[in-house]
């Protein structure tokens, strides 16, 4: 074996000159344009979830591979689930599903800790039992904790928190942003660095409203299924151009 088959491959996918000591420890995504991406290509529009969930995987294990330790994606929003058609979410439903089994069956080589955000209790019993399955199980090669969005909205998130705090008569002088933070969904995890959204828009749709306090934002027009390694590494390098003064 040569000298050179020995060196660890780089997991880096660009030439862009990454800081692997300055990663994100956290990078929250709201994946965005699976239903454009489909139509472009004259596709139906299942197919630009599909797509976009096989961009997903080779996003989470991309940036498992790179050392992030925290992805956030937002999956489905609680008005997704209202307000789109009944045979769109069922197709969504049907994905989760796969790829929640999918990832059940990889768990324990995967190193990825998977774990839900939002009130998935009200989903169908088949979905349901895929997410309790696959979701918070303890890993002993723990590299990533990979937290999916759904049914998730930043605002009930709040409003779940401080009906918590009520319940457990936590006195007034007590409260404060060590202790809301706690009784959030991401509890115990460090708030984002970097927050993107793929897909041409420049909101944040009520996404991680607490825990965005100080991240970086970064929009893109590329539609999420377009998104790649490539693309995000792209993002990565952004980012750690930014002075981070945190408000210093
Ligand atoms: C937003 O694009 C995407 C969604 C509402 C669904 C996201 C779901 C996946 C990527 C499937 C895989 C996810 C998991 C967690 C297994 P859009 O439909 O709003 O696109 P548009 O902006 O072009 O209409």
């Amino acid at each position: 074996m040569t000298v050179t088959s020995l060196k660890q491959k780089s997991p880096f996918v660009t030439d862009l000159p990454i800081d692997p000591d300055k990663l994100p420890k956290h990078i929250a995504i709201i994946m965005d344009g699976n239903r454009r991406w489909a139509r472009l290509r004259g596709l139906p529009e299942t197919k630009g979830h599909q797509a976009g969930a096989k961009n997903l995987e080779n996003v989470v294990n991309y940036c498992r591979d790179i050392g992030v330790k925290h992805l956030t994606v937002y999956a489905l929003s609680t008005e997704n689930w209202r307000k789109r058609s009944v045979e769109e979410v069922r197709g969504i439903f049907g994905l989760f599903i796969d790829i929640f089994n999918k990832w059940r069956k990889d768990y324990r080589t995967s190193g990825i800790k998977f774990f839900v955000l939002g009130n998935f209790q009200a989903f169908p019993f088949k979905v349901k039992t895929a997410i309790k399955k696959c979701s918070n199980i303890v890993l002993d090669n723990e590299r990533i904790r990979f937290n999916v969005a759904l049914n998730y909205g930043g605002r009930d998130e709040i409003i779940t928190a401080i009906q918590n705090i009520i319940k457990d008569k936590i006195p007034a002088q007590d409260i404060n942003e060590e202790l809301v933070s706690k009784y959030l969904y991401t509890t115990g995890q460090p708030d984002p660095d970097l927050i993107i959204r793929p897909g041409g828009e420049f909101r944040l749709s009520n996404f991680l409203l607490w825990q965005m306090s100080y991240a970086e934002l970064y929009f893109t027009d590329i539609l999420w299924p377009d998104f790649t390694p490539v693309e995000l590494e792209k993002a990565i390098y952004w980012y750690q151009q930014r002075d981070r003064r945190m408000g210093k």
